[in-house]
């Protein structure tokens, strides 16, 4: 058994812009791709909170912000920043390709 994470190719990097979100299913999973500083981070789509799209959030200071009531969540470690929301989300490996790819692991 290996304790790699399977990547997934689910499309290309140059689809996601600095500061931006898009929504993408991968393996049954919705999650939010979001780039930040020239970085990208997967984590789950929906806020804890209400189930907004995090992929429509403001994105400052290695945060997004959801959309409905601004609850901040870590890029990199979905934890949440303020509330109203308390549980985080979750996030996922991710990575970009030589070629412009983007890659994502999601268990299961
Ligand atoms: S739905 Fe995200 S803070 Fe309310």
């Amino acid at each position: 058994m290996s304790a790699e994470p399977e990547y997934r190719t689910i499309g290309d990097a140059a689809d996601v812009a600095e500061n931006r979100g898009k929504a993408y299913q991968v393996n049954g999973v919705q999650i939010a791709v979001i780039r930040h500083e020239g970085k990208l981070y997967a984590l789950d789509e929906f806020c804890t909170h209400a189930d907004a799209s995090l992929a429509f959030g403001p994105v400052k200071d290695g945060c997004v912000a959801c959309p409905w009531h601004y609850a901040e969540f870590d890029l990199e470690t979905g934890a949440p920043k303020s509330l109203p929301a308390v549980e985080p989300v979750n996030t996922y490996p991710i990575r970009e390709t030589a070629d412009g790819k983007i890659e994502v692991a999601i268990p299961g």
